[in-house]
């Protein structure tokens, strides 16, 4: 019996936990994964076997998951339909995934006492002025823009309502947004990097004054396991590591490291109800549980992903064609 599941570990961010549990614990890990456009096998390949399992199915796939859950003791639970440009193209695999999956889980949680943590993201708060000297907190309120985040923030609600009414021992954190390797290319930095490698200029949504708070995924994963084995039942953690950047800024850093003109960028259709901006105060996670992150350099981090693309095109270049036919379909 592997002591955790990890529900979408070959996806960007669950493959980099699985990386780090392995790397930090002795805990052998079972991977549920569906291996959607988003996944890559690749990304947990290389781990050892004697650590590492993959179960290739589907979190709504009600006795897949029950007999899963009475063989671990601990469920992370990332597998989600993840890009706010798919969900406004077709919202329907957001409610079946991201609403119908936690559901699943939270049923089978509940039935076999399992420890669940659910991974959420700080787009449930929807957005903040440019001007506003707010950050989010545990205690904002929930306002979310897209069907993505609308879906996100749905099963959130599902999570704290199982704690309560049936006592499920679940936590939730809320996370900006994560940059590293293996980030699908649909996403806004591997986008941007993958067409400099082409010699093809960013393409930036509307004003490109639009704020996120960059975190590493790295660090991400550290607070996930740190939350995982000392987090209070019941309690919501954000996660975050001030990184605030604006996108003109990113992509100006992006085409420093290319070597280009910093005015070399398209400015492209915005996306409809684009949020303006995320910022997260981690306060409660770095008092109360003494985490810190690890990246504290932006700039740096970004360098190393930029080197990593470089380095992976294999593993990138069959999806580049797709994924910007997608965009150019909506002006973008
Ligand atoms: P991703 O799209 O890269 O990976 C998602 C993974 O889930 C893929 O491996 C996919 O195959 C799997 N999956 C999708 N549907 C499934 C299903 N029905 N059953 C089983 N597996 C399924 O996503 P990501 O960026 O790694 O995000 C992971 C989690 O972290 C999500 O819950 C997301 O909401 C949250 N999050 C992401 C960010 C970010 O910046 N990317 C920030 C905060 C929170
Ligand atoms: O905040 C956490 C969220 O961050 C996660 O919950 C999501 O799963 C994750 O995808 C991410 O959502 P965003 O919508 O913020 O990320 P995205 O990479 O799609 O876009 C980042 C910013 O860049 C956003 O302001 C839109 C803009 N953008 C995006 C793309 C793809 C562009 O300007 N051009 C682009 O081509």
């Amino acid at each position: 019996m592997a002591d955790l599941l990890v529900t979408g570990g070959a996806g960007f961010i669950g493959s980099n936990f699985v990386h780090h549990v392995v790397e930090h614990t002795d805990l052998g890990v079972t991977v549920l994964d569906k291996l959607t456009y988003a996944a890559s096998r690749e990304s947990i390949d290389e781990l050892p076997s004697d650590r590492v399992e993959l179960v290739e199915g589907d979190i709504t796939d009600a006795t897949l998951v029950d007999k899963l859950f009475s063989d671990h003791g601990s469920v992370v639970h990332f597998a989600a339909e993840s890009h706010n440009d798919n969900s406004l193209h077709d919202p329907s695999p957001f409610i079946q995934t991201n609403i119908v999956g936690t559901f699943t889980l939270l049923e089978a949680a509940r039935k076999h006492d399992v420890r669940l943590h659910h991974v959420s993201t700080d787009e449930v708060y929807g957005d903040l002025d440019l001007d506003d000297p707010k950050r989010f907190t545990e205690d904002t309120p929930y306002q979310p823009s897209s069907p993505y985040s609308a879906s996100k923030a749905g099963s959130d609600h599902l999570v704290r309502a199982w704690v309560r009414s049936f006592g499920v021992r679940a936590t939730i954190s809320n996370c900006s947004n994560n940059y590293g390797p293996w980030q699908h290319i649909e996403k806004f930095i591997p986008r941007m990097i993958t067409n400099l490698i082409d010699g093809v200029p960013p393409k930036v949504y509307g004003d490109g004054l639009n704020v996120r708070d960059w975190i590493h995924a790295d660090d991400h994963s550290s607070a996930v396991l740190r939350i995982l084995e000392q987090g209070r039942i019941g309690e919501t953690y954000l996660i975050g590591a001030d990184g605030e950047r604006n996108n003109l800024q990113v992509v100006k850093a992006l085409l420093a490291a290319f070597g280009r003109n910093e005015d070399d960028i398209e400015f492209v259709t915005d996306r409809p109800g684009h949020d303006r901006r995320y910022a997260i105060e981690s306060g409660k996670l770095r008092s109360e549980l003494g985490w810190s992150p690890r990246f504290q350099d932006f700039e740096a981090g970004l360098a190393d992903t930029v080197a990593w693309y470089r380095s992976h095109e294999d593993w990138w270049r069959p999806h580049k064609q797709a994924t910007e036919a997608f965009y150019a379909a909506k002006g973008q």
